[in-house]
C-alpha cells in the first residue's frame, strides 16, 4: 500500500510539493484520525469542520494547552475563520474578554454581530498593531490564540500579562515566504512568564467523544453558530485552497464534490 507522505507532516509548509501527488490506496496508521461519523441531527458537512479537525483543534488549543478561566482576556488572530470563530465562541462562554482580529470589515462585523466577540479589528488597516492591542487590553492578554505568526504575534508579545499562555496553533502568514518574518520580542516570555505552546490536533482525538458531549448541546440550542463559506465542484478547489492565503474564504471553507 502506498502512503500519503504528507499525512506525517501536515504543517511544515511548502504546500505546493502535495499537489502533484496521486494516490489510489492509503494506509490508516490509526483509526482516531479518521473515524467513521454517527450522523445525527446536525448538517454533514459540519464533520468536515466544527465536527471534524477545526472543532477539535479549537477545542484543544483553547481548554487543554489554554487552560481559561472565567474573566480572562483573549486575543485570537484568523478569528473569522473554520478555528478562530469557535475558539471566540468557546472563550465567551467560559467568560472571557474575547477580540479577535481578522482581514476584512465583512469578517470584524461578524464577529462582533454574530459570534458575540467583544472587539474586532482589521488588522490590514492598523498601521501599529503594539498600540492596537493596547487599546483593547489595558491589562494585557492572558490567553493569545496564534493562527498566524510574523508581526502580529510579535506585537501580541509585548503585550501579555504575567502567567499568559499561547497556544501556537498555526502561523500561516509564514506557511508561503521563502524569507520568513523574525520575531524580536521573545523575552517577554521571561519577564511576563508565558507559556508558549505548540499543539497538533492528532493529539488530541481521545477527547472526542468529550467534545461532542461539549459541543452538540450548544450547536441545538443555538449558542454556537458556525458559519461555512461552500465552494462547489472538485474543479473548484485549488483555487478554493489559495484563497485560504488571501483571506478570501470567510468561514470554513467547504469544498462540496457532489450532492446527494
Ligand atoms: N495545529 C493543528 O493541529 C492545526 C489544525 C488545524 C488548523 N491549524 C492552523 O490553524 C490556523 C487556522 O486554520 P483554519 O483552518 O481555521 O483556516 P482559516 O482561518 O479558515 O483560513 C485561513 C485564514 O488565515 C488568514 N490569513 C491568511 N494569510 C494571512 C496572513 N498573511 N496574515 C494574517 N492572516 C492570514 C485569512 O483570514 P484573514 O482574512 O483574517 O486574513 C484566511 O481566511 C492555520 O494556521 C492552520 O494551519 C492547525
Ligand atoms: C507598544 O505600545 C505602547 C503603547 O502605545 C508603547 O508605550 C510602547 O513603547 C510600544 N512598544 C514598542 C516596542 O513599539
Ligand atoms: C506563494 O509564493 C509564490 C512564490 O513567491 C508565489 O508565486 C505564489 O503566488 C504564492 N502563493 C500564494 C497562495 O500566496
Amino acid at each position: 500500500m502506498k502512503r500519503l507522505k504528507s499525512m506525517e507532516r501536515p504543517y511544515k509548509g511548502q504546500m505546493q510539493q502535495r499537489c502533484h501527488i496521486i494516490q489510489e490506496y492509503n494506509l490508516v496508521p490509526s483509526t482516531q484520525i479518521l473515524f467513521k461519523i454517527k450522523h445525527t441531527d446536525v448538517p454533514l458537512s459540519y464533520y468536515t469542520g466544527i465536527l471534524g479537525m477545526a472543532g477539535m483543534t479549537a477545542y484543544a488549543g483553547f481548554f487543554e494547552v489554554g487552560s481559561p478561566k472565567k474573566g480572562e482576556n483573549v486575543f485570537i488572530s484568523a478569528a473569522a475563520g473554520a478555528v478562530g470563530q469557535l475558539v471566540g465562541q468557546f472563550a465567551k462562554l467560559t467568560g472571557c474578554y474575547v477580540v479577535g482580529s481578522a482581514g476584512s470589515k465583512e469578517k470584524v462585523d461578524l464577529l462582533k454581530n454574530k459570534f458575540g466577540f467583544d472587539e474586532a479589528f482589521n488588522y490590514k488597516e492598523e498601521l501599529d498593531v503594539n498600540a492596537t492591542l493596547k487599546g483593547y487590553f489595558p491589562e494585557g492578554i492572558d490567553i493569545y490564540f496564534e493562527n498566524v505568526g510574523g508581526k502580529t504575534l510579535d506585537a501580541v508579545l509585548l503585550n501579555m500579562r504575567v502567567h499568559g499562555r499561547i497556544p501556537v496553533c498555526g502561523m500561516i502568514s509564514q506557511y508561503n515566504l521563502t524569507q520568513l518574518d523574525g520575531v524580536t520580542n521573545l523575552a517577554n516570555l521571561i519577564f511576563k512568564r508565558v507559556k508558549m505552546e505548540g499543539l497538533l490536533v492528532n493529539d488530541f482525538y481521545h477527547l472526542y467523544p468529550k467534545f461532542l458531549d461539549f459541543v452538540l448541546p450548544h450547536i441545538r440550542e443555538g449558542k454556537v453558530l458556525y458559519v461555512e463559506d461552500i465552494a462547489e465542484g472538485l474543479e473548484n478547489g485549488p483555487a478554493a485552497l489559495v484563497g485560504l492565503f488571501s483571506g478570501r474564504n470567510v468561514g470554513k471553507q467547504v469544498l462540496v464534490v457532489a450532492r446527494e
